[in-house]
């Protein structure tokens, strides 16, 4: 896509972001309907597949070649990543968002023919849009978003989703004890909002497409890095371990975890 019809996608899709926002802020006011999906930490409520029904119909208006990955399955059977591919977390951290009523985030990224092209993290109660890609560069709220600077591990916080920290997989334990301290939220919307704004050096989860589809485009877009924990290529269509980091605490991150 060229520069401007790329440009007048992100803001459309940033309008988007915004009104699916107000959407759910005002379904919070209304009781919600909460259902276990795999176990009774997986949830799944009725503004999830409210805001996911929202967030693919303006997508497919605003694209009409668009394919797109649902976590709810609102979507499209999408086996490739071949063309349009828009792949749409509508709340992520949902137990946060039963629970705390907070720290929870929507999630949109656009891969074109496979290439990372537009990603959008929206941490809906602090009211911060992340968005962009490489060819724009990264807002918050419209503001430029500056690269943050290559911090080691030694030098910054780490966040880690509690499963793995708990059964030190991939040695988390040393990783966090190498790093100024842990951080877990239980968003991995929001973690890696952190990581884009310089907050954390590294965030490392087992994830699936949807959980690091938006934070992959804007993350590499500022010079961060995104890779299985193994430091493998990560693929969209795929789960697992995902470290996203500074080049310096990927280094750092990848030689404990060996
Ligand atoms: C979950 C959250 C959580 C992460 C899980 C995700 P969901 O997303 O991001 O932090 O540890 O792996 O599944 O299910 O609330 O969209
Ligand atoms: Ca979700
Ligand atoms: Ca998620």
């Amino acid at each position: 896509m060229e520069r401007m019809a790329l440009q007048q996608l992100n803001q459309a899709m940033q309008d988007v972001m915004r009104a699916a926002r107000n959407r759910v802020l005002e379904k919070m006011g209304t009781q919600l309907t909460v259902a276990e999906k795999t176990s009774r930490r997986d949830l799944v409520t009725n503004v999830d597949r409210s805001n996911e029904d929202f967030l693919v119909h303006a997508i497919r208006k605003l694209d009409p070649a668009a394919r797109i990955l649902a976590e709810e399955g609102r979507g499209d059977q999408v086996t490739s990543m071949t063309g349009h591919v828009w792949i749409v977390d509508p709340i992520d951290g949902t137990m946060n968002f039963v629970h705390q009523r907070n720290h929870f985030a929507m999630m949109v990224g656009y891969y074109e023919d496979g290439t990372p092209t537009l990603g959008y993290i929206y941490d809906v109660m602090a009211d911060k849009l992340y968005a962009g890609g490489p060819a724009l560069g990264v807002t918050m709220n419209d503001q430029v978003l500056p690269a943050p600077a290559d911090l080691d591990l030694a030098d910054g916080l780490f966040g880690a989703s509690a499963p793995l920290l708990i059964h030190d997989r991939f040695n988390m334990q040393r990783v966090i004890a190498t790093s100024l301290g842990a951080r877990i939220l239980g968003s991995a919307g929001i973690q890696i909002s952190q990581v884009l704004a310089g907050e954390l050096v590294g965030y490392l989860s087992y994830l699936r497409p949807w959980d690091f589809a938006a934070g992959r485009v804007l993350a590499e877009t500022l010079g961060l890095v995104v890779t299985q924990v193994d430091g493998t290529p990560v693929n969209m269509l795929s789960s697992g371990a995902v470290l996203v980091a500074t080049k310096r605490a990927r280094h750092a991150v990848l030689a404990i975890v060996k």
